[in-house]
């Protein structure tokens, strides 16, 4: 069974979201969140990302599906005639995962990544298929209305994929530094 990390940006009381958008302008992150869930060692291959329906109806019209990268969208109204064709709809993660595990998407699909809101990255992080979470700590506090889960003490800090700053960044006047946490208990 694939094994599925989370990338996320927090800011400094815990906020993710604002309004249905992120809080922030931080362009170079967001390069760094689209490159990151596009990586990929074998480049026949593309990967997949799960998320909540508003934090796809977050992304801008014309920038959604995100590209290069399986769309999987989770709503508890599944059969909305809302979504294009190219976009997964599952009701749970778990049917994502589960799709995913079945023929073609099990050969095709070589990295999964949740990419939020707060209950998908919740329901992920206790899952054992957790692997890491990228997240990117930004160092000021924003008005926000939707709040990362609590890290809780089996992930455990690792040092940065070797093309990842380990340094802190600075856009806008707002200071940032990319981390990666790894579930130990796997
Ligand atoms: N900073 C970051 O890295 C980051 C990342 C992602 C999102 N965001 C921000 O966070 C906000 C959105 O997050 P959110 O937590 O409010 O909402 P969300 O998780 O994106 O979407 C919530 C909706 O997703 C569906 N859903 C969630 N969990 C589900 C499950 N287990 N099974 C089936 N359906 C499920 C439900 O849709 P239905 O109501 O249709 O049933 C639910 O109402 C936006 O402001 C966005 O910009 C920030």
């Amino acid at each position: 069974m694939k094994k599925f990390s989370l990338i996320v940006a927090v800011c400094e009381n815990g906020g993710i979201g604002y309004k249905g958008d992120l809080p922030w302008k931080l362009k170079q992150e967001l390069k760094y969140f689209s490159r990151t869930t596009k990586k990929l060692n074998n480049p026949t291959k593309r990967n997949a990302i799960i998320m909540g329906r508003k934090t796809y109806f977050g992304v801008p019209e014309t920038k959604r599906p995100l590209p290069e990268r399986l769309n999987i969208v989770l709503t508890r109204d599944p059969s909305s005639n809302i979504y294009p064709n190219d976009v997964v709809v599952c009701k749970s993660l778990q049917e994502a995962l589960n799709k995913l595990e079945d023929i073609p998407l099990v050969d095709e699909i070589e990295n999964v990544w949740i990419v939020g809101g707060t209950a998908v990255y919740k329901e992920a992080m206790q899952s054992t298929r957790c692997h890491r979470i990228y997240l990117t700590e930004i160092q000021t506090a924003f008005e926000c209305d939707a709040f990362f889960p609590e890290i809780t003490n089996d992930f455990k800090l690792v040092e940065n994929d070797a093309d990842i700053p380990q340094d802190v960044q600075e856009e806008n006047g707002i200071k940032y530094r990319y981390k990666i946490y790894e579930k130990v208990s796997n």
